[in-house]
């Protein structure tokens, strides 16, 4: 078969992204972040789509310089359409459905969370059928227990926060900006984890909850601000260390008693959150304990990108499953 070469765009949160992938690997993955949000502490869902109008042109014109492509050589024209913010997805599915008509080439549609366990399709070393899939973002947790490409079933999922929300919604406590999953991490190196201790939610099966967190962390900054308004600067290390250590073991606890029950052994984590340093080495030593075979993306392909939207799209191709430039973006998947 001759090569197959597609442009890829992803739009679904607040990260425009354009990327070119020719037979699997990536030419090109140009992610352009919106810093608006920064200042509200989340995503304003008008502002994304506005922003996304603004950079979707450049960010696809990058995507094609950097890979050295012409649109003639293009083959198909992928874009996340569903889940995601209805406003920032309208952005992307509309320019490439344009993209598409005009260049007469087929559409393929993409579910991003599908797209965020697809990014392992990305790392020279794949992971082997049947693996589990730890998704953590913004928006989802989901243990997911993936049978072939593009073939997956979630055995777990949040009841309320995502494991990225309760980062950010800590930070923000903190006096933090958004997205303040990063700065956590950041803070949280040389600090000790061990110093406050922090609630597990009691939920059955392998599905989460953060939000009994959330609430435990506000009362904690609440309180020991009341009686030391420095609280939060002179322990800022070893909050953040606390807060991390919570989520990831409570990540990783129900990661271990899926593998447990189901023997499966190959093991990858995908999403924003799997960026965290604290969540790749407690995998890390999970895998080494439990002889996991574990696989993490890098961290380009961790976050929001348009590369896994294209490794998605490109299995998708190979089964013919094109879209009609009739599909519709939807703020819902699974
Ligand atoms: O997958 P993603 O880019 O977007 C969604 O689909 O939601 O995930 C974004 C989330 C945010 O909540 C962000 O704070 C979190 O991933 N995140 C992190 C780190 N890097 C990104 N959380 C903790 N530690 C990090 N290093
Ligand atoms: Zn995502």
């Amino acid at each position: 078969m001759s090569s197959v070469r597609i442009l890829a765009i992803e739009s679904s949160c607040d990260d425009t992204s354009a990327a070119i992938l020719v037979d699997g690997k990536v030419l090109s993955n140009y992610i352009c972040t919106q810093k608006v949000h920064e200042q509200y502490g989340g995503v304003v869902p008008e502002l994304a789509s506005r922003d996304h109008q603004k950079n979707i042109v450049p960010v696809v014109e990058f995507a094609m310089k950097q890979a050295n492509i012409t649109w003639d050589e293009i083959d198909a024209i992928a874009c996340t359409t569903s889940p995601g913010l209805i406003g920032s997805l309208l952005v992307g599915v509309s320019f490439a459905k344009g993209l598409a008509l005009s260049l007469g080439k087929p559409l393929i549609s993409v579910n991003h969370m599908k797209a965020h366990v697809m990014a392992n399709f990305l790392s020279d070393e794949m992971p082997a059928f049947p693996f589990l899939c730890l998704t953590v973002s913004g928006g989802h947790t989901q243990i997911v227990l993936v049978r072939d490409y593009l073939d997956m079933e979630v055995i777990g999922e949040t009841t309320d926060d995502a494991a990225g929300e309760a980062f950010d919604k800590a930070a923000k406590m903190l006096g933090l900006p958004y997205p303040g999953g990063p700065l956590i991490d950041k803070y949280a190196v040389g600090g000790d984890g061990k110093r406050f201790k922090f609630p597990e939610p009691k939920i059955p099966n392998y599905d989460f909850s953060f939000s009994g967190l959330k609430t435990a962390i506000l009362y904690f900054i609440q309180e020991n601000v009341a009686a030391n308004p420095n609280f939060i600067q002179e322990n800022l290390n070893d909050i953040c260390a606390s807060i991390q250590e919570r989520i990831v073991s409570v990540l990783m606890n129900k990661l271990k008693a899926a593998a447990k029950d189901t023997g499966v052994s190959t093991i990858a984590i995908a999403g924003g959150v799997s960026a965290n340093s604290g969540l790749r080495s407690a995998a890390n030593d999970l895998a080494r304990r439990h002889k996991w075979k574990l696989h993490i993306p890098d961290f380009q392909y961790c976050t929001d990108n348009a590369g896994m939207i294209a490794i998605a799209a490109y299995h998708q191709f190979l089964k013919n499953e094109f879209a009609p430039l009739t599909v519709a973006a939807s703020s819902r998947g699974i």
